[in-house]
């Protein structure tokens, strides 16, 4: 039998949970062409709810047009733009039409046809010189809006934060939000997770993209919802969990959905040829944290020894009274200042985020440091 939990990659259908009310605003955001920024710290389900929110556009047949582009690793304004043209076989599958349209509507350019292995689909990409790329964004923005006044679009920017990495970050920022503004038919999601870069891109008055999206910001999964989610899974899987213990598992894991994941996969693992005891879940930890150990010490090792003694000092006080002279002297750091320095650090580096308090994000690095060092 199949483990019916999967915790890589993005999830849509049984293996999504929940999340209706996202859904649903998702979807109104779309309907009405307006852009929208959905963030949230990592692995909280950016990028799942979007697909899940597309595959029902597609399942109930919408007239809606969507292209998700993952912006990962691009550097460039070339980069982005040629991922763009990679989801162009979303609005016209046959490609002697694309084709077509692409000439009509850019002359200058030459193309070359491959099969996209991930869906089959024939993208196009263009041959392009640096200095066409100006020319190559208006043209593809102008398709885009041609396109768009006989159907709507919908197009996911995910991972957007890396747009103000790109070495001419400002221009290009203004040339993309030129565009944006005269297309009344297209719904832009702006989605990432690096919020100090987003909120920078978005709301700073000197920035393009200010106040150019609604925020919405991906709130964590209750357990109300995983509760059920959960049980229904173990059930596929041929297996009943008491209640007390998904409620234990969902609480241990912070509602925290790609660890649940990865959590109830190696419970229901476990449970084929073992019966349940009480060291069962706290053995299925040790073993997560186990494979992670490699990973954690890289990182561990990369980190200055006073950003070490900030992530203790922030464990040790449950994120909260950092500055006080006490904490400081009992976590060994001199100064105020170095904490305020490690602090900014740690956050850009992904490691912590403040929540009112400050936590460092990765569940399972802070279980690992309680442990190890
Ligand atoms: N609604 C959901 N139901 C069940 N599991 C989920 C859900 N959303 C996310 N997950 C789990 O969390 C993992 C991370 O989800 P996803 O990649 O969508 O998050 P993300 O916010 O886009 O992450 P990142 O910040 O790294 O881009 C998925 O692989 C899956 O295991
Ligand atoms: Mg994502």
């Amino acid at each position: 039998m199949k483990n019916p939990f999967s915790y890589s990659n993005i999830v849509t259908g049984d293996n999504f949970c929940n999340r209706q009310k996202e859904q649903e605003d998702l979807l109104d955001f779309i309907r009405s062409s307006q852009n929208v920024l959905l963030y949230s710290h990592r692995r909280t389900g950016k990028s799942s709810l979007i697909q899940q929110v597309f595959l029902n556009i597609e399942q109930q047949s919408l007239e809606i047009a969507i292209l998700y582009v993952d912006l990962y690793g691009t550097t460039s304004e070339k980069d982005f733009i040629l991922r763009v043209f990679q989801q162009l076989n979303r609005l016209e599958s046959n490609t002697d039409k694309l084709l077509k349209l692409l000439k009509s509507s850019m002359d200058r350019f030459s193309f070359q046809i491959s099969i996209d292995p991930a869906t089959n689909l024939p993208a196009i990409s263009p041959t392009v010189k640096s200095s066409d790329e100006t020319v190559l964004l208006k043209n593809l923005m102008e398709l885009l809006e041609k396109f768009s006044r006989k159907r709507q679009i919908v197009i996911a920017l995910d991972e957007f934060q890396e747009v103000a990495k790109y070495a001419n970050a400002a221009s290009f920022e203004k040339q993309l939000r030129s565009y944006i503004q005269h297309q009344p038919n297209i719904c832009y999601i702006f989605s990432g997770s690096q919020q100090h870069l987003l909120t920078a891109m978005f709301q700073s008055q000197d920035r393009a993209f200010y106040q150019q999206a609604a925020s919405y910001p991906l709130p964590a999964i209750k357990s109300k919802h995983f509760i059920p989610w959960l049980t229904d899974l173990f059930k596929k899987g041929a297996l009943d969990i008491d209640q007390s213990h998904i409620e234990t598992i969902v609480q241990r894991l912070d509602s925290q959905p790609m660890y649940i994941q990865l959590f109830c996969f190696y419970l229901w693992q476990e449970l084929q040829n073992k019966a349940w005891t009480d060291q069962t879940l706290e053995k299925i930890e040790r073993h997560m944290i186990d494979q992670k150990h490699l990973e954690y010490q890289i990182l561990w090792d990369s980190l200055s020894i006073n950003q070490k003694k900030t992530l203790k000092l922030i464990l040790l006080n449950a994120g909260k009274n950092l500055f006080s002279a006490g904490n400081l002297t009992d976590a060994n750091i001199k100064t105020a200042s170095i904490v305020t320095r490690c602090l900014k650090s740690l956050s850009e580096k992904e490691i912590i985020v403040k929540n009112g308090k400050y936590i460092i994000q990765d569940l399972f690095f802070r279980k690992w440091i309680h442990l190890s060092v």
